[in-house]
Parts: structure tokens; sequence; C-alpha cells
């Protein structure tokens, strides 16, 4: 098993690919810390009835005191955090358009969650990482910003900041021993993309596998692996990358 005896903390962990990381890392034997606004009971049941350990925390990532509140959580109950997956974000019911035309509002929550919740959550576990001297942060990108996704300027924009953020922070905590690195997935069939794409979905899709090396959608499950490896010690020496896993659409 390649997360035993680690404590991993997932936020957005109620549903869809933070639900899937949750059970994945239990799976390779981390204790599991899952975080959402929505109630992550289904995520912590079917962890618990495989014989993990999980627990559930009610969480807003746009809060300090939240994330806080959570980084306390995790620690009386499972003493250390080695992982933290910043996963929660603004994505399903997003409203599209051209870049003129978006919602302010809508903008300003997107940055107030999809980037200054991820600032929250590593000011809230980053310093108990510090005492450990190790840790592993990831953050969850896109490959909206890398690939260039147009009318969504709100969304790509917060997941550029989430891989800016990646590269500061790896700089910043390599003297702590914590790793930071991000990982920027294209389109994956979860709720959040149908939601997101709507009537759009199957010609959506089909665009976008045709542009991969790998002509398929990606899956759920295609991620999980690179999250696992990022999280255990496999990766030890790996920090301040975003790993893209998209079928082959972009290179470096
Ligand atoms: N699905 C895709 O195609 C895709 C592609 C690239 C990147 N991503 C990213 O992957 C992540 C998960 O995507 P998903 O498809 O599972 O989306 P999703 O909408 O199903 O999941 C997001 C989760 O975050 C939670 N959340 C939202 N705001 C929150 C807040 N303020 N505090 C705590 N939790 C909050 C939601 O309740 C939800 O459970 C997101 O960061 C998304 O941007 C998804």
């Amino acid at each position: 098993m390649l997360l035993k005896n680690k404590v991993a903390v997932i936020t957005g962990a109620a549903r869809g690919l933070g639900r899937a990381y949750a059970e994945a890392m239990a799976r390779e034997g981390a204790a599991i810390v899952a975080g959402d606004v929505r109630d992550c009971a289904d995520t912590v049941s079917a962890i618990r009835s495989a014989n993990g350990r999980a627990l559930g925390v009610s969480l807003d990532v746009a809060s300090f005191a939240s994330c806080q509140a959570l980084a306390d959580a995790a620690t009386r109950e499972f003493g250390r955090v080695d992982a933290l997956v910043n996963n929660a974000a603004l994505y399903a019911n997003l409203k599209g358009g051209r870049f003129d035309q978006l919602d302010e509002g809508q903008w300003d929550r997107v940055m107030q969650v999809n980037v200054k919740g991820v600032w929250n959550c590593c000011r809230a576990i980053v310093p108990l990482m510090r005492t450990q001297k190790s840790g592993s942060v990831i953050n969850i990108s896109s490959l909206a910003p890398i690939y260039g996704m147009p009318y969504a300027l709100d969304y790509s924009v917060s997941k550029g900041a989430v891989i800016a953020m990646t590269h500061s922070l790896a700089r910043e905590l390599g003297r702590d021993w914590i790793r930071v690195n991000a990982v920027a997935p294209s389109a994956v069939m979860t709720e959040g993309t149908r939601e997101f794409l709507g009537v759009k979905l199957e010609k959506a899709l089909q665009v976008i596998a045709s542009g991969q090396s790998l002509q398929r959608t990606l899956e759920t499950d295609d991620l999980t692996g690179t999250i696992i490896y990022l999280a255990s010690d496999a990766s030890r020496f790996v920090t301040g990358q975003t790993i893209m896993v998209d079928g082959g659409t972009v290179f470096l």
C-alpha cells in the first residue's frame, strides 16, 4: 500500500473527483479527512465500509476560520497531515459566456473559492506539515489555463492562479521538506462536467477527445493514480510540477 500510515485531507470530497480521490487514497492505506460544503457522509461511509479510516468535516474553503477548524479536526482525530488535496472549486454551476459578458459577482465568487480557498487551506495545514518537516500539497488546476479555454475566463484565470501558487509555494516550502505540485485534468466525466456543459456535453467531449493522442473521454479513475503518486513517497523529489492528465492534448 503506497499511502500506509499517511493522513490525507481532501477538500470538495463529497462527490465527483474529490470523492474518488478520497476513496482511492483510502484503498492505498491513508486515513482520510473529507471536507466539503456538501455533506461528506456518503464518502465517509464508503471508506469505512471498506475498512478504511475517514472523518467528514463541514468546510467552506472561502473562510480561513473554517479551514483552521478542518486542520484542528484532522489533528485531533489522526494527529498529523501528510497530504493536502486542494480539490474544492466552483466549476459545475458556473455560467460560461464571452469574456465581457461574464457576471461580475460570479467572477468574484470564483476567485474567492478557487484561488483564496487554496491559499486558506494551505495557511491552515502547512503549519502542521512544517512541524513534521514533511508533507505533500496537491493543487487541482485544470487544462483550461494551459490550453486556453474560451468562454470561461473566470474559471480559467482561477486555475491559472492555482498553478502560480504551486510554483511560488514549492520554492517557499522546499526548505521545510514540503512538496507542492499541481494536477491539470482535461474534461472528466463527472456530475460537475454534466452540469457545466449541459446540452453541449456530447459534442464538447467529442471535440476534446479528437484533440488527444489517446482518443477517448477521460474517466475519474484515470486521475486517481496521479494523485496517489504525488501523495506518496514515490514522488519524494518532485515539486513545483504541473502534471497534465489529458490523454496527450498538450506537451511541455
Ligand atoms: N470534472 C472535470 O472535467 C474537471 C477538469 C479539470 C479540473 N477539474 C477540477 O477538479 C475539481 C473537482 O471537479 P468535479 O468535476 O468533481 O466538480 P464538482 O463540482 O462535482 O466538485 C466540486 C466539489 O467542491 C465542493 N465545493 C464547492 N465550493 C466549496 C467550498 N467553498 N468549500 C468546500 N467545498 C466546496 C462542492 O460541493 C463539490 O463537492 C475542481 O477543482 C475542478 O475545477 C475538473
